[in-house]
């Protein structure tokens, strides 16, 4: 796979990379594994931090890390986006736009567990029909996992969405059917590791020990990984 499209791999923003030493052991493993790209996506917590605030400090964390090597020598190549919490009043806050990678078009969110309430659609639907953005929706696999049946439909079919999923989840293979079906529907699914550290959360990406087993969830890796390089490959340089 070329890039990761859920890391969170700047240094000293949250509960990711504690410094930038770290940060370099975290983008070698990335390489390591063939990796070229990955997208960056620090937690947002309003209540705890504004929009301003975070861009201040998120410019920072990459000014640390784009001087090492890896990024200097143009081998590695970073998507600054955002990890945001899913809260009350989110999708009226001014400047989301500024938060989006120009790549990667999309407002990566983290919904509540508790289900898709109706404070919660509400907020959907003004980020996509008021603010023109469309949402991505982090790590799915949770909200497949803590839904009940009628509020997963109502995330799987939410106009102009992306999905994106933690490789490691098509271990199991409901996940893996599901993030294959949407992918057959012609929706962006994309892949990333929410890897948070270099120790309990390492970027697991490296489809060869990830114990997939079964075959469909094989195939629903293989395409979801290819599908997921044609979207990044574009902007990454050969
Ligand atoms: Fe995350």
């Amino acid at each position: 796979m070329t890039c990761d499209a859920h890391i969170h791999l700047l240094p000293g923003l949250d509960d990711g990379a504690a410094d930038v030493d770290e940060s370099i052991l975290m983008l070698r493993k990335l390489v390591s594994l063939g990796m070229r790209a990955a997208v960056l996506t620090p937690h947002l917590r309003m209540g705890t931090n504004t929009i301003e605030t975070f861009l201040v400090h998120r410019k920072a964390a990459y000014q640390r890390l784009r001087k090492t090597e890896l990024i200097q020598k143009k081998q590695f190549k970073c998507f600054l986006s955002v990890e945001m919490e899913a809260c009350e009043g989110f999708s009226r806050l001014p400047g989301l736009d500024r938060l989006l990678s120009p790549e990667l078009p999309y407002l990566p969110l983290a919904l509540p567990l508790g289900g898709m309430k109706g404070w919660l659609m509400e907020e959907l639907s003004y980020l996509l029909h008021k603010r023109k953005i469309c949402p991505l929706f982090l790590h799915t696999e949770r909200y497949l996992i803590f839904y009940p049946e009628k509020d997963k439909q109502k995330l799987l079919s939410f106009p102009h969405a992306a999905y994106q999923f933690t490789l490691a989840s098509f271990r199991y293979l409901s996940i893996a059917k599901t993030a294959l079906q949407l992918y057959r529907n012609d929706k962006l699914v994309l892949l990333g590791s929410n890897g948070h550290n270099i120790g309990t959360r390492l970027p697991e990406i490296d489809l060869d020990k990830l114990y997939i087993t079964e075959s469909l969830a094989k195939i629903a890796a293989e395409n979801i990984m290819r599908s997921n390089d044609e979207y990044f490959n574009r902007f990454l340089e050969s």
